[in-house]
């Protein structure tokens, strides 16, 4: 019952964990202490905040795990705190920063009125969808890519090994973002020539190497890829919506392109974690995103025209579904 107790406690506790590891590394505390152990004096001056609550935040971090605590009371990150340093090729300071930021946490704290009022959290706390508010808040949309980048960069490598995209010259990445995914995979692929396209506000920062054209999956694809990459994308949007999103694309696809699906796939029941918080995540931030089972993407890719020609499944968190226009459609 005491260890019972103490994992339950630990959950309870867990937003503030999640903002006070947010917080420290926004101020750069895990980058400024990897540099040079500091006291808690010296970094005040540093970060220009009070001594006092930098103190009792740093020997929480002590607490976490995250600091520790050298002789003459100087603190440096342990190991798990570097992973939270710009330079580490591992690093989780971005998804650190938006988990903690208030686009995620406003729409959280509003997870009970949402469920009451029967509507998304976020559209519920800043009355308009993700997108279109990130679309209108540039250092938001700062937070949201930087994490998504984040993401990329630290989940794609299993793929990549686990699925052979030698056949392609050129591929479009649908909602690609400033092009992270297509980056790794040039690492891998250098022949490939890589696009992204996504909305103009997201393209102002597309990596060197990477060609970007902007504009809306609802309205039109550009077609002539040799495989279009859709990561993702859907786990953002209804049923409803992503069939339109599928439609879109299935218009600018030649017979027999792929079309790579690459998303987590969750178990009918439940029964694992996998993908479960995400799922919540989804739920949170967009009205009818959820993460789906292999059995809801057959039933959607079917009502969309699509066909699976194979899916791959990977050692890490992500699978990725072939798949090909309908031969009957
Ligand atoms: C969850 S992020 C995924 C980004 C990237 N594919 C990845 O795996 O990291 C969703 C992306 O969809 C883009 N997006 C949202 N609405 C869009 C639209 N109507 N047309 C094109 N891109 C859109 C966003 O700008 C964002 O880059």
């Amino acid at each position: 019952m005491k260890k019972e107790k103490a994992e339950l406690l630990k959950k309870i506790h867990g937003g503030q964990t999640c903002m006070l590891v947010a917080t420290a590394a926004r101020l750069g505390i895990f980058d400024i202490l990897a540099k040079e152990g500091m006291t808690a004096e010296t970094l005040s001056v540093q970060l220009d905040i009070e001594r006092d609550p930098l103190e009792r935040i740093l020997k929480a971090l002590v607490a976490l795990y995250l600091l520790e605590v050298k002789e003459k009371n100087t603190f440096i990150p342990t190991s798990q705190g570097r992973l939270l340093t710009d330079g580490h090729e591992e690093t989780l300071k971005a998804i650190a920063i938006y988990k903690g930021s208030p686009i995620v946490w406003e729409p959280l704290g509003k997870l009970f009125e949402a469920l009451k009022k029967k509507k998304a959290p976020f559209t519920l706390h800043f009355e308009t969808e993700l997108f279109d508010y990130l679309s209108q808040h540039p250092e938001d949309m700062e937070i949201f890519q930087n994490a998504m980048d984040c993401y990329t960069w630290q989940s794609s490598s299993a793929l990549l090994h686990a699925y052979d995209f030698t056949p392609f010259s050129c591929v479009l990445d649908i909602g690609g973002g400033r092009g992270t995914f297509l980056k790794k995979m040039r690492s891998l692929f250098p022949h490939i020539h890589g696009t992204t396209f996504d909305m103009p506000t997201t393209l102002s920062h597309v990596h060197d190497g990477i060609q970007c054209i902007s504009g809306s999956f609802f309205d039109e694809i550009p077609g002539g890829f040799d495989a279009y990459l859709l990561r993702n994308i859907l786990h953002d949007w209804s049923d409803e919506k992503c069939i339109k999103i599928l439609s879109t694309i299935r218009n600018a696809l030649a017979d027999d392109t792929p079309l790579l699906i690459i998303e987590t796939l969750v178990d009918e029941d439940g029964a694992k974690r996998l993908g479960r918080f995400a799922d919540i995540t989804m739920f949170t931030m967009t009205p009818g995103g959820r993460e789906r089972s292999l059995k809801e993407f057959t039933t959607l890719l079917h009502e969309a025209g699509f066909s699976i020609a194979s899916v791959v499944k990977t050692s890490g968190s992500k699978a990725l579904i072939d798949a090909r226009i309908s031969r009957s459609s």
